[in-house]
């Protein structure tokens, strides 16, 4: 059977991430690698799970048993307080568990998007949520926050792809793949953007636990709700997990929004894998019970480190015309090239010879733009090998200015 010629239009869209291709590259001896972007699994809460399995299981065989789509009911309870302490009230009914954050972009563009809805994201943004999103055919458009860009502008031009704008996307707090944080006024832009448009905003705050140093700044669903009082009457939706934090592999992320939203998405998870892992909400509760923040500060110390390691080396090695952002917190640095260089080229280079890898950044852009820059991830690197890193990222780019020259 041609199988190719029966697959759904939207099947067309669906690339293979170019982040996996290259991660398969990397294996090669002598490879110092800033591409991966996960979290360092030397600070995994490893004995903590160990015994938090122990003891679901322990008499306990619903810890093995399907169970509601909702999700747990005792983390959800934890989430409620986790979320009160960030300046958002709510309840268990606003909140659905999810297989990791990646799950709730993935249904909240099923949810949202038909084929020529548009979506926006920054430019650059989370590949993820365009891989997610891109599945339901919807159009990209940039959102341009602090920006002056009219409402009318955006709604003349989702109305060309014939659709409507259904959502703003973005990640307020150290976003991948730039590092940057949206300042409050930002935030408050973008929720009158999204009241002029009547669209939801997605607010994903994978890296929102992850702040190394400056002033924490409220969640935008905080931020909304401050204005408008009850999470009931908040467009926004907010995308949380675990993986940054405890444990990316147990894949348990939550979204907090007004219960319409949630009676969908829970609607959604039934017809899609029933629910999360029984035992791995479990023990997810029970660790971070048990001490999510005395262990969340011990990883923030150990990136706080690696992030002022990257920082000090990018200022020694690297050459004139080359900027880079100072991310307060998450796990990225976004490099900005001369114009006339290009991250993919750059990094063919690199592989060949001084063996230093990174994201080349046009995968991150919804037009393919951004060809001059790179994402640099300091998590899974050592203070000696970021040193090391950066001297040889510095001889790269300062070579291939010389070839272009
Ligand atoms: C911005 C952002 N959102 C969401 C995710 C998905 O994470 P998870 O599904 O593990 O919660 C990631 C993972 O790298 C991410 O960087």
């Amino acid at each position: 059977m041609r199988f190719e010629e029966n697959f759904a239009t939207r099947v067309s869209r669906q690339k293979a991430s170019e982040i996996r291709e290259l991660l398969k590259l990397l294996d090669q001896p002598g490879i110092l690698s800033f591409a991966g972007g996960i979290p360092d699994p030397a600070l995994f809460p490893t004995q903590a799970f160990g015994q938090a399995f122990t003891d679901a299981l322990e008499g306990n065989a619903q810890a093995l048993q399907y169970s509601v789509s909702e999700g747990y009911l005792p983390l959800r309870e934890w989430i409620v307080s986790e979320m009160a302490r960030n300046g958002v009230t709510c309840s268990v009914d606003n909140i659905m568990i999810t297989s990791g954050s990646q799950q709730a972009l993935d249904y909240l563009g099923k949810l949202f998007l038909s084929p020529g809805d548009t979506a926006l994201v920054g430019w650059p943004t989370y590949l993820g949520a365009l891989a997610a999103f891109n599945a339901y055919e919807p159009a990209f458009d940039q959102l341009s926050i602090n920006g002056n860009r009219a409402a009318e502008d955006y709604q003349s031009k989702a109305a060309a792809t014939g659709g409507q704008v259904k959502f703003a996307y973005l990640s307020a707090d150290f976003a991948n793949p730039t590092g940057e944080t949206v300042d409050r006024q930002g935030r408050e832009g973008v929720l009158q953007l999204a009241d002029a448009l009547d669209c939801a905003v997605i607010e994903d705050a994978a890296y929102q636990s992850l702040r190394y140093d400056g002033a924490p700044v409220p969640p935008i669903l905080a931020l909304e709700q401050a204005q408008k009082g009850s999470i009931e009457a908040c467009r926004t939706i907010y995308c949380g997990s675990f993986s940054k934090t405890l444990s990316p592999g147990l894949r348990v992320g939550w979204v907090v929004a007004a219960t319409p939203v949630i009676k969908q998405l829970v609607l959604m998870k039934q017809a899609a894998d029933l629910h999360s892992a029984t035992i791995n909400q479990m023990a997810i509760h029970r660790v971070a019970e048990g001490g999510f923040d005395a262990h969340v500060a011990g990883v923030r110390d150990v990136y706080r480190r690696r992030r002022d390691a990257m920082l000090q080396a990018l200022d020694r090695f690297m050459p004139k015309g080359v900027q880079w952002t100072k991310p307060e917190g998450g796990m990225f640095v976004w490099v900005t090239l001369p114009a006339e260089l290009d991250g993919a080229d750059l990094l063919a280079r690199s592989l060949q010879t001084e063996k230093v890898a990174f994201v080349p950044g046009r995968a991150f852009f919804a037009d393919g733009s951004g060809g001059n820059s790179i994402r640099l991830s300091f998590s899974c690197a050592d203070e000696t090998m970021i040193a090391e890193g950066m001297a040889r990222l510095g001889r790269l780019i300062t070579a291939a200015k010389v070839g272009q020259a």
